[in-house]
């Protein structure tokens, strides 16, 4: 068994509270971490550090857990720049562009989604992200949602079945029959390739029945439930996720007072994206207000090519805090600790004896410099399952 330690830490963001500095981010200093066999064995002072096989030198920089991206689109094929273009050119954002991606993801070879999919998961990797939730929603029948998800469980144990991302075209005018095709077939093929459930809970998608019917169908099947919820205009999708005890409400960008208060008597994180309201220019969600009603967010990057062509989660951090009313520490928490609430892990988001060793070493000083120096190439080591990932 192969031990590294890593030290000379100067900032260690641990995210476990009352630790040390910085409230819930738990900063310790000094500090040294043993990884062992993928787990974090030990974490202390560094002058009490055991001996260890191999050494990485931090050299004085700040250490953070990996973020955990819980919210991403990852298998598709093509792009929808030209659709981005017409956007920042007067354009409303409607979903409408979802369909041309399902069109050309159908007629996409495994071998073009699998490329599509790992060069993602390595642009993330390479920005933080140790953990990634991927969906399927761009297949929209039986072969091509089960194919999605398959391709995504080879680089992620956390697959969304979004089966019920939009009608498809060819069930325009029956509803109710893709719905039908959803909970069924679809579902059957779907599950052993996912954990989780999502619906798109909003106008022009699928309204609140249709979401409870499909969320529920999938639970039995042993799926848990995440909900994209008032993303384009308010709607019933937040206190759906509330009802059924989803683990995220994904979006919330557009509240009413009850859902705020609903969000925050329950166990359902409010997952922000504010990748999204950048690439369609629209007003971001209120992430103070959810804060000062003690509501748990996270922050993730919803990459997909239409609504947020991003794998960047230093960019969602740096556009939380200068755009949604987030402290710095406030959106390294939500990038990292928020994103495992909203996927109901403890062994990520986290350092701690027993976690996963999943961490990144910044080329700053600070946590600080994630929002303070946007757009900057901060991620100068990353450890996924303690292993070192190529730069
Ligand atoms: O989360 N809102 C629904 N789904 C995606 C957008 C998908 C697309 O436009 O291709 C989202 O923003
Ligand atoms: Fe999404």
């Amino acid at each position: 068994m192969s031990s590294l330690l890593v030290d000379n830490i100067g900032e260690l963001v641990t995210n476990v509270a009352g630790t040390g500095e910085g409230g819930r981010l738990g900063i310790r200093r000094g500090a040294a971490i043993l990884v062992e066999e993928g787990r974090i064995a030990w974490l202390g002072p560094a002058r009490y550090a055991p001996a260890a096989d191999r050494r990485l030198d931090a050299e004085g920089a700040a250490v953070l857990p990996g973020f955990v991206d819980s919210h991403a689109h990852l298998v598709f094929a093509g792009d929808r720049a030209a659709e981005f273009a017409a956007r920042m050119a007067g354009q409303p954002y409607t979903g409408g562009g979802i369909r041309t991606t399902v069109a050309a993801t159908r007629a996409a070879s495994d071998d073009v989604l699998r490329a599509t999919v790992r060069r993602l998961r390595t642009e993330a990797m390479r920005q933080g992200t140790t953990t990634i939730e991927i969906k399927s929603g761009y297949g929209l029948n039986v072969t091509d949602e089960a194919r999605s998800l398959r391709i995504a469980t080879e680089v992620t144990e956390e697959t969304t079945f979004l089966g019920a991302h939009v009608v498809p075209t060819e069930y325009a005018d029956r509803p109710d029959d893709y719905v039908g095709l959803v909970c069924g077939p679809m579902l059957t093929a779907a599950a052993p390739y996912a954990r989780w459930i999502d619906v798109f809970c909003e106008r022009g998608a699928f309204d609140a029945d249709h979401a409870r019917a499909i969320l529920t169908v999938g639970q039995a099947a042993g799926l848990g439930l995440r909900l994209h919820a008032n993303q384009l205009g308010p709607g019933p999708g937040v206190q759906l996720a509330v009802e059924l005890g989803a683990a995220s409400a994904d979006h919330c960008t557009h509240l009413s007072g009850a859902d705020v208060e609903a969000l925050a008597g329950s166990s359902t994180v409010a997952t922000l994206l504010p990748g999204a309201e950048f690439s369609t220019r629209s007003p971001y969600p209120d992430a103070r207000r959810l804060l000062d009603a003690r509501v748990t967010v996270a922050l993730a990057t919803d990459c997909n090519p239409g609504s947020s062509y991003t794998s960047s989660m230093p960019f969602c951090v740096a556009l939380a805090v200068r755009e949604m009313g987030m402290t710095p520490a406030e959106a390294v928490w939500a990038a990292t600790a928020g994103g495992a609430r909203a996927l109901r892990r403890t062994d990520v988001g986290v350092l701690r004896p027993g976690a996963r060793a999943d961490l990144m070493i910044l080329d700053a000083p600070s946590h600080l410099h994630l929002a303070y120096r946007p757009g900057v190439p901060l991620i100068r080591q990353v450890l996924h399952n303690g292993v070192p990932q190529c730069r």
